[in-house]
């Protein structure tokens, strides 16, 4: 089973992706964490999205497309593989479908959250990152049990670039324009679309994913 992660920031995608792929035989795919790499390394690409992750907006079509192209290439595909924050526009969509098409792959299911936007700042601005292993915090809700390190790596958390209250507006209204649209391009495919109360609490919305997934819960 192939499942595609959408939402609007600070939604949950990242939080549940980990719950979906913690079973053996799943990959996740998480086109943020990527560039954030290329970013961080200082390649071409790094530097080409870094300015477009800065302001909210999203990297062009061809540069993400390339990405995950090349990181598919990379990566043993026997199992099922999570989309988390790839495709964001119809173009990239329909990307994805031609790629899976050549591996005899397609997207089964579609998970797309939702919550209110003043929810959404409140927690990316609680929001603290592993930037080793990628581990997700929230200083309000879920803080790490060393205040400021990673309970994991034991790394200093960071606070996100792009999660300051400009740049979240800015994507939230990218994500309307851009990213909604999708959702009506798997409808048309014939994918399954569950929309998910992603507003509930973390194990709340674990359960009912896993329902329409119809995974095992612990
Ligand atoms: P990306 O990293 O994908 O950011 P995003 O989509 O904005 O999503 P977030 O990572 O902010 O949120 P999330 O939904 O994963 O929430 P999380 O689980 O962390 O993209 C960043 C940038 O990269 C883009 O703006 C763009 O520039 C570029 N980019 C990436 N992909 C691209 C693409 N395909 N095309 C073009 N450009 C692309 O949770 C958030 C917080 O809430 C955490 O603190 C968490 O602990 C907490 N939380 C989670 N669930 C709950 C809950 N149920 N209740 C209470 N708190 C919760």
């Amino acid at each position: 089973m192939n499942v595609v992660l959408l939402g609007p920031p600070g939604v949950g995608k990242g939080t549940q992706g980990v719950f979906i792929t913690s079973e053996p035989g799943w990959v996740r795919i998480v086109t943020g964490d990527l560039l954030r790499d290329s970013v961080t390394s200082g390649s071409k690409l790094g530097l080409e999205a870094e300015a477009y992750m800065t302001s909210g907006q999203l990297v062009p079509d061809a540069l993400i497309v390339a990405l995950v192209r090349d990181h598919l290439v990379h990566l043993e595909l026997q199992g099922s593989l999570v989309f988390d924050g790839f495709p964001r526009t119809a173009g990239q969509a329909s990307e994805l479908t031609e790629m899976l098409n050549l591996l005899g792959k397609r997207v089964d299911s579609v998970v797309v959250l939702q919550a209110e936007e003043q929810d959404l700042v409140e927690r990316i601005s609680g929001r603290r990152s592993c930037p080793t292993c990628k581990s997700v915090y929230n200083i309000h809700t879920s803080p790490p049990e060393k205040s400021g390190f990673c309970d994991v790596e034991g790394s200093a958390l960071i606070h996100r670039t792009d999660d300051n209250p400009e740049t979240v507006l800015s994507r939230l209204q990218v994500y309307r324009s851009e990213t909604e649209p999708v959702v009506h391009y798997y409808q048309e495919l014939g994918s399954k679309v569950c929309l998910i109360d992603g507003s509930k609490s973390v194990d709340e919305v674990r359960t009912n994913i896993a329902q329409v997934l119809g995974l095992v819960t612990a």
